[in-house]
This record gives structure tokens, C-alpha cells and sequence, in this order.
């Protein structure tokens, strides 16, 4: 499969290139700064631009980081919800509408949401409910898709190294294994929930 990667350098994204590139799949990197080819996910054109040079594709993984602020809730602003919501939300639900056409029939895109959504804590309200809002619309939006393209989210907790993964706290790779799950089977319109044996609560 030919598989573009938004967010390929980053932490959890450069697990997913590996594990996928260890497969056999052809990985197109992209970065805002370094990778394949650099785009900036927060702006139409410059997505749109950057699918339509890589169509036809089969599968379309976006983990892009630095997407939200973390802060204690009474410091919160306008600004910093508008941050996240143009990032973990407009942006990621923007990647799905445009891909379709640059997706191959019974292609996939697979979106990013974390744990926060169901565990928060003082500084996580300017990300959490955005997280439980991409859950949300991949299982609306999955339906609703041409070519028998495929929709899901994989909702990580806490990345942390290899050695400290445990009950609510996962490795990169551990996290990575649930988009191939997404990418190189047959569900849709799945949360994936990467959450260390933590139950939905
Ligand atoms: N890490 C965690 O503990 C954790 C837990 C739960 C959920 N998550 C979620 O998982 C996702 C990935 O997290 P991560 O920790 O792997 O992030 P990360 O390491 O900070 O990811 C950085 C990646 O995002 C790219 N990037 C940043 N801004 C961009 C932009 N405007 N346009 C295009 N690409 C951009 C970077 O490209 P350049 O390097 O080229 O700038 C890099 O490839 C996020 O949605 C995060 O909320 C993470």
C-alpha cells in the first residue's frame, strides 16, 4: 500500500512509519518541517496540494503533534481553545474531507485522539473535549464515505519509553500497533483505544 503519514517525525508518527515501512508498504513522511515532502496541516491548500501530488493513495494516517495547550483551566482563553480546535479538530476533520478523492477505492484514513477525553486532569480541558469530539465524528462521519473508504481514530494515553508502559501509560510502539490494525484491516468508523488496560469509564 501506498501510505501517507501527516505527522511522521513526531513521537508516535515515526513508530507508525517504521512498523508500516517493516511491512513492505511504500511511506510518503510528512512534516511542517522535515520528512518527504513538509506541509502545513493547519492550511486547506497546502494539504490539498500535497494529496493531490501523492493520489492515488491507500491509506492516509494523520498524528500530528503539538496540536493543543495544556493549562490550568481557570488560565484558559479564548485563544487557546480556538488553538486546539484549529488544529486537533478543523484540521484532522479537513484531511478526511479532501482525502477522498485522493484515496484509492477501499482506501483508509486514520485519525489521532488520546486518552484525556475520558481521563482528564486540571490542565486537559483545552484538549480532552476535543479528543472526545474526533471520536465522535469518525463513527458519524465513517458511514458517510464514498469508494468504500474506511474511517478510524486511535485514542492514545500517555506515550512514555518502552520501560515504563504499564496501566494508563503505553509506548510508541504499543500505539502504533492499532493504526496498522486501522490501516491493514477491515474495520470502520473504530476508536481504537490505546489506554494501557484502562477501562471506558
Ligand atoms: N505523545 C503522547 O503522549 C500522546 C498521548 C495521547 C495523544 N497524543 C496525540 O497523538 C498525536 C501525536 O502526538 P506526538 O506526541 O507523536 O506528537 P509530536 O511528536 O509532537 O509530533 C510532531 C509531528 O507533527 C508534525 N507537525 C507539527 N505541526 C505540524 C503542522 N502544522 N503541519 C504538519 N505537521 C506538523 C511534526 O513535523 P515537523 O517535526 O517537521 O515539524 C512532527 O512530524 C497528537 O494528536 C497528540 O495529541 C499524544
Amino acid at each position: 500500500m501506498k501510505i501517507a503519514i501527516f505527522g511522521a517525525t513526531g513521537k508516535i508518527g515515526s513508530q507508525v512509519a517504521t512498523q508500516l515501512d517493516n511491512k513492505g508498504h511504500e511511506i510518503v513522511r510528512i512534516g511542517s518541517r522535515s520528512g518527504d515532502i513538509t506541509v502545513d496541516y493547519t492550511d486547506g491548500a497546502s494539504v490539498e496540494n500535497a494529496l493531490k501530488q501523492l493520489a492515488l493513495l491507500d491509506a492516509i494516517v494523520v498524528t500530528v503533534g503539538g496540536d493543543s495547550k495544556f493549562k490550568p483551566y481557570h488560565e484558559l482563553t479564548d485563544d487557546d481553545f480556538r488553538y486546539g480546535a484549529e488544529r486537533k479538530l478543523v484540521a484532522q476533520f479537513r484531511v478526511v474531507q479532501l482525502a477522498e478523492q485522493y484515496l484509492s477505492d477501499e482506501g483508509s484514513i486514520t485519525l489521532t485522539s488520546g486518552f484525556l477525553s475520558h481521563y482528564p486532569n486540571p490542565h486537559s480541558l483545552a484538549t480532552g473535549p476535543f479528543n472526545a469530539a474526533i471520536d465522535t465524528y469518525v463513527q458519524h462521519a465513517a458511514p458517510l464515505l464514498q469508494k468504500g473508504i474506511r474511517l478510524n481514530v486511535v485514542s492514545p494515553a500517555p506515550v512514555v519509553e518502552p520501560a515504563r508502559a504499564g496501566k494508563g501509560l503505553v509506548s510508541a510502539d504499543q500505539v502504533a500497533e492499532f493504526f496498522l490494525q486501522s490501516v491493514e484491516g477491515s474495520k470502520t468508523g473504530q476508536v481504537y483505544r490505546a489506554w494501557g488496560g484502562l477501562a471506558v469509564n
